[in-house]
């Protein structure tokens, strides 16, 4: 079909651009994933195909997150539990990760904490904690599971960083100044490994109803003060992020690396 002036008119999608979200063959690990954002990206690329592997420290709610995941995909997520602080236990669960489920072509750094906290008020151990398991342990992670994917010519390396990772709140520091530095991190890895087929983005969400957010969202006065800031008006349901997960994991987005995704509902456009 062609328009007025002879040009190609496309009536639907491209033939091949869902196969192209397809994640069948590829192994993916999303940490933190027994809960919130987490379990809501595990369910969506075991949903796209992938064999997935989620990671927590409350073993009973993994098992269950990855039952639910097996029950709702038809597929047999492996759950491993691990504090990820514990460079120990990390090391164990590397090892562990390794023996059972191979390569890992997809790693989602999704554990984080998101420590409200003045800054006077703030330990040093507090800071420290923070920074460690949304900074640091996603730069471990990546160094970790990266020479597998550069020797396959294929490797996903999804950050979720935070809205405010690019804008500041007060209360927020460590976890601003964390957030922050894992885009930039993001975009260091990503041109590394830019010319060996692994690409490096993140994803920054903005208000999603997770437990993390239960204080503010059973306060009704901070509840409608969030709500002012968001310009669609409404939080946004986990599930919401899943689409944007299983993009950034897929082939289709073999051209978009060094990237940091909004997903606000507008936060910080304004
Ligand atoms: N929800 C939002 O509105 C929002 C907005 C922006 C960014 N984010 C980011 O999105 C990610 C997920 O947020 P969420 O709201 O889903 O958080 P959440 O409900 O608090 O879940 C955090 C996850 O991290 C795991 N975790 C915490 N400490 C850990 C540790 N030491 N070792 C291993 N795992 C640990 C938790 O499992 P266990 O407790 O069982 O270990 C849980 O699965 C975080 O990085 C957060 O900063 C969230």
């Amino acid at each position: 079909m062609t328009d007025s002036e002879g040009h190609a008119v496309t009536t639907g999608a491209a033939p091949g651009v869902f196969d192209q979200l397809r994640l069948d063959g590829l192994t993916a690990l999303v940490t933190g994933g027994n809960r919130g954002l987490g379990r809501a990206m595990a369910l969506a690329l075991a949903s796209a195909g992938a064999a997935v592997a989620i990671t927590g420290r409350d073993q009973a709610r993994l098992e269950q997150a990855a039952a639910e995941i097996g029950d709702v995909t038809g597929t047999k997520p492996r759950a491993f539990v691990v504090d990820l602080l514990d460079s120990t236990a990390r090391q164990v669960f590397l090892d562990q990760i390794g023996h059972e489920c191979g390569r890992i072509d997809i790693l989602v750094n999704n554990a984080g904490i998101g420590l409200r906290r003045p800054a006077l008020q703030m330990t040093d151990e507090e800071w420290q904690r923070v920074i460690e398991l949304d900074l640091t342990v996603p730069f471990l992670l990546a160094r970790a599971f990266a020479p597998a994917m550069i020797e396959n010519r294929f490797g996903r390396i999804i950050n979720v960083s935070s809205a405010l990772g690019l804008i500041a709140f007060p209360g927020r520091a460590a976890y601003c100044a964390a957030k922050g530095g894992l885009i930039m991190l993001t975009r260091a890895l990503a041109l590394e490994w830019a010319e060996l087929g692994v690409t490096v983005n993140a994803i920054c969400p903005g208000p999603f109803e997770t437990e993390n957010n239960q204080v503010i969202q059973q306060d009704p006065v901070a509840y409608r003060h969030y709500l002012s800031l968001i310009p669609v008006r409404r939080w946004a349901k986990p599930e919401e992020i899943g689409p944007l997960v299983v993009y950034l994991a897929s082939r289709a987005s073999s051209f978009v690396t060094g990237a940091a995704y909004v997903i606000d509902g507008g936060w910080t456009a304004q």
